[in-house]
């Protein structure tokens, strides 16, 4: 019998995981069933025993469900640990296993696919939530000349700068603060998007040749990259090839096997992409 896998979220019916690992199992020869797995906003860790007492061998952890996956984890791997937040599970008889891929998605996506280097780099970082903070470590490895974390609340972007300016070049204020400035790299990782709204940002950040990032997928339109449109900015990507990045990390994670990614992504892109990686 095939090993089980499932993406645990509510809501969840929108998710495009079982498509992608489905892709994977098949270009890969893995075996695998997977599944969407709704889970009542109240019942996520007796949701994902019950998925693992079935012989569940992982899981993909989506909204709202990051930082309670975190606290049902037996073990977390370093960059769970750091972001607070874990997108991936994997069960064997002894522990759970709590991993987060979604840096590591996003800067695969960026260096690898876009072929856009961060070395030296003036980059950005919009938002300082939950999917700003499970980035901002994969990012600093990449030794940018400067990680600007911008925030609508100052204080949660001064927090993410305590934090992590002992990896790198780290500076935090509110978006009136970026006024003069200019970045090669801006991403956005506030939920703006979803709400069809646009953090407040100053004219001029962009600098020649930039890449403007959006990590929402999904969305009829991204008022922030139509925003950077708008503003001269031709480089311009959403969050589809973080998400198939960060399924295949989580797919290397479960069976030790990397699948590519480029056909998966262009699949996805050709499905609904209004806003287009150029
Ligand atoms: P997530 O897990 O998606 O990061 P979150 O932890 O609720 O969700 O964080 C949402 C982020 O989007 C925050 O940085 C939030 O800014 P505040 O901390 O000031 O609330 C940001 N955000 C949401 N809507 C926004 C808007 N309309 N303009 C600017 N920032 C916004």
């Amino acid at each position: 019998m095939a090993d089980s896998y499932a993406v645990i979220g509510n809501p969840i019916a929108h998710s495009k995981s079982p498509l992608i690992h489905t892709e994977f199992s098949r270009q890969t020869g893995q075996d695998i069933f997977y599944e969407a797995i709704l889970a009542p906003l109240d019942a996520f860790a007796v949701t994902v025993a019950t998925f693992r007492q079935h012989g569940g061998k992982g899981m993909n952890v989506t909204i709202p469900f990051k930082q309670e996956a975190c606290k049902i984890s037996s073990r977390l791997t370093e960059r769970a640990q750091i972001a607070q937040a874990v997108n991936t599970l994997a069960f064997t008889a002894e522990e759970i296993l709590g991993d987060n891929t979604d840096g590591a998605g996003l800067v695969r996506d960026i260096v690898v696919n876009l072929e856009f280097s961060l070395t030296v780099k003036r980059v950005l970082l919009m938002g300082a939530g939950g999917a700003a903070r499970g980035v901002v470590l994969p990012l600093l490895e990449h030794k940018p000349r400067i990680l600007t974390i911008a925030n609508r609340t100052r204080q949660k972007a001064y927090e993410l700068e305590q934090q992590f300016s002992c990896y790198g070049n780290v500076l935090s204020g509110d978006y009136a603060d970026l006024r003069g400035e200019k970045f090669d790299l801006v991403i956005n990782a506030t939920s703006a998007s979803l709400t069809g709204s646009l953090p407040s940002l100053p004219l001029g950040i962009f600098a020649n040749g930039s890449l403007a990032y959006d990590m929402m997928y999904g969305i009829e339109r991204s008022p922030f990259l139509d925003f950077a449109r708008e503003h001269g900015v031709t480089r311009l990507a959403d969050g589809i090839g973080m998400l198939v990045e960060q399924a295949a990390e989580s797919f290397f994670l479960w069976r030790g096997v990397r699948p590519k990614t480029d056909s998966v992504i262009g699949m996805l892109e050709s499905y609904a992409l209004k806003s287009k990686r150029v």
